[in-house]
């Protein structure tokens, strides 16, 4: 898995990229991004569901999904009569902007949905985790940053409760940013949000890191403590571009801090039908990561940027949108992946 296939590593042209994007990477499919394609039957708001079938089901052909390859059977997952041990999950790109804190809040908030207790775990300064969930970062109690920080402060002070039944975040703010800093000296280092997080791993059944966009020291705790890594990619013109600097520092986190890590799936968000060049980019996905791309896929639709604003999960402020649809369907491929279907 930590192989980048060859379609995805080579070199970029240009020779002075920035340290995130210097290593061997992927050149982006060369078509133009408006390259509207004219026999769609998307709605002009993308609001498509996201297992909306490329081509009809036949007695000899399968159903075949957004990604072109047969869609599998997603069950609903039965309810659980015990909870815990958490599988943890770091929502990770270096690369900005690309669906990571929506799809933390959104399969987080599914995952809820189908029974199963969920802790998000803002673990970007920005603290737009916590802002997506109607929290005001300069007002909260005690952050993430006072657990990694301070001994004498307890998980259960910084926990905070969500609007979602079953959902709870461990908050994050600017300050979080001195973490990084003041972390370099620390002893074990690397494993500072891991030991923070020990103590809920019983209590919940999935804990949802939502990382920064960088592959700094915040980002390498957060594949320490992680069993498995969800790489939300925009289907645009540069997403491939750092996927192969990603799977490289995935690899060395494996080998050198956290053997247990591997990649749960590569998610296309931000997916429009309606262009070729949308097509394009999650083909070349595809080809180049086979299995590794989730079946779902996430459109692009501003019922996302909307619930933002309103400070909750796409499930709980249009739940019967195809974007609450889309992350469901996610929920439920991720505990197939998860084998705990
Ligand atoms: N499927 C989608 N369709 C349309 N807009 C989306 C979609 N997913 C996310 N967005 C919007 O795109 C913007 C960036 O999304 P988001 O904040 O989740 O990305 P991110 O990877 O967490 O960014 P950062 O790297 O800055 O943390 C937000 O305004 C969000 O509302
Ligand atoms: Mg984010």
């Amino acid at each position: 898995m930590s192989d980048a296939p060859a379609a995805l590593t080579d070199t970029a042209p240009h020779g002075t990229a920035p340290p995130d994007t210097a290593l061997p990477d992927t050149d982006p499919p060369r078509t133009t991004p408006h390259d509207i394609a004219p026999h769609t039957s998307a709605p002009a708001d993308g609001t498509t569901v996201a297992d909306t079938p490329v081509s009809g089901p036949t007695a000899e052909q399968p159903r075949l999904g957004p990604t072109g390859r047969p869609l599998p059977d997603l069950p609903v997952p039965a309810p659980l009569e015990l909870h815990g041990p958490a599988r943890v999950i770091a929502m990770c790109n270096q690369k900005g902007g690309v669906g990571k804190t929506t799809t933390t809040i959104s399969l987080g908030a599914s995952l809820a949905e189908y029974g199963r207790r969920v802790l998000l775990v803002d673990f970007d300064p920005q603290g737009s985790l916590s802002v997506g969930l109607g929290f005001n970062p300069s007002a909260l109690q005690g952050t993430v940053y006072n657990l990694l920080m301070e001994r004498t402060t307890r998980l259960e002070d910084v926990i905070c409760k969500t609007n979602v039944d079953g959902m709870d975040l461990l908050p994050s703010n600017i300050d979080l940013s001195a973490a990084e800093v003041q972390l370099v000296t620390e002893v074990a280092r690397e494993q500072a949000l891991a030991r923070v997080l020990r103590p809920a791993l019983d209590d919940y059944d999935v804990i949802l890191i939502d990382c920064q966009p960088s592959l700094g020291l915040l980002t390498i705790n957060a594949l320490t403590a992680a069993d498995g890594v969800v790489v939300p990619l925009e289907c645009e013109y540069f997403a491939l571009r750092g996927v192969a600097l990603l799977t490289e520092t995935i690899a060395k986190v494996t080998e050198r801090l956290n053997p247990r890590l591997r990649i749960d799936g590569l998610l296309a968000t931000m997916y429009d039908s309606r262009t070729l060049h949308g097509r394009e980019v999650l083909k070349t996905l595809v080809d180049g990561w086979g299995d590794a791309v989730f079946h779902t896929v996430i459109r692009r639709t501003v019922k996302f940027s909307d619930s933002t604003v309103a400070g909750e999960p796409i499930t709980s402020y249009a739940p019967g949108s195809a974007g609450a649809d889309a992350y469901r369907q996610l929920a439920r491929e991720v505990l197939v992946r998860c084998h705990e279907g």
